[in-house]
């Protein structure tokens, strides 16, 4: 199984729009059917611009881009600076091969050592029993539950609010120096 994870780029957009154009991807997100590769060409292109802080990651399996995952700020608060949200999906043909997995401890890795991020919060549909299973294994725990959080298909859907602290809250290295 060779699963490789790197930064998206706007030539991901097709593979992007293949597997969000799928029912069971796009209805467990906030995504909107009818999408296509201009609109993730462009959602990508400005998520990639110089100066974003925002880490757009796509996963390869054996080679063929099959996930999608963001690292985003919350909004431009000062006193929310400590706090990120995450964004992950994996195409239904190559979910449970441990994609979703690969991509959700390159976020965790980046959030916690290169950032010292304190906190990662999302919302997840309260059926959405696999992509529980892959936060709760990565450290997130439930927090409250939104009801009416959104509609899906014909029905307001209830999300649970989910976060995960650093395991590690970083300090301030005390190397002996030789000067
Ligand atoms: C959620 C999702 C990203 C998981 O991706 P994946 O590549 O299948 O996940 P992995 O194979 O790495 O599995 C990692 C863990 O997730 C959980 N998981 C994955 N599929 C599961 C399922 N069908 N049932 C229960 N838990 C599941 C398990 O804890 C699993 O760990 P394990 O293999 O040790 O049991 C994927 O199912 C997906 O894209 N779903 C549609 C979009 C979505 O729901 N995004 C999240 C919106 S909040």
């Amino acid at each position: 199984m060779t699963i490789t994870i790197r930064r998206a780029t706007p030539n991901d957009a097709a593979a992007y729009a293949r597997f969000m154009s799928h029912p069971d991807v796009f209805a467990a997100l906030m995504q909107m059917p009818f999408t296509d590769e201009e609109v993730w060409r462009s959602r990508l292109t400005d998520s990639c611009a110089p100066g974003k802080t925002d880490l757009p990651l796509a996963a390869e399996l054996h080679g063929k881009v099959v996930g999608s995952a963001g690292l985003h700020p919350v909004g431009s608060q000062m006193r929310r600076r400590h706090v990120l949200t995450l964004g992950i999906s994996v195409a239904p043909e190559a979910q449970r091969q441990g994609v979703g997995s690969a991509l959700m401890a390159a976020m965790c890795d980046y959030a916690d050592n290169w950032i010292g991020a304190l906190r990662i919060e999302l919302f997840v549909y309260v059926d959405n029993a696999r992509a529980i299973g892959l936060y709760r294994k990565h450290g997130f725990e439930i927090e409250g539950t939104f009801r009416g959080y959104a509609m899906r298909d014909g029905e307001y859907v209830d999300a649970y609010a989910m976060a995960r602290l650093h395991p590690r809250p970083p300090q301030i290295a005390t190397t002996k120096t030789t000067a």
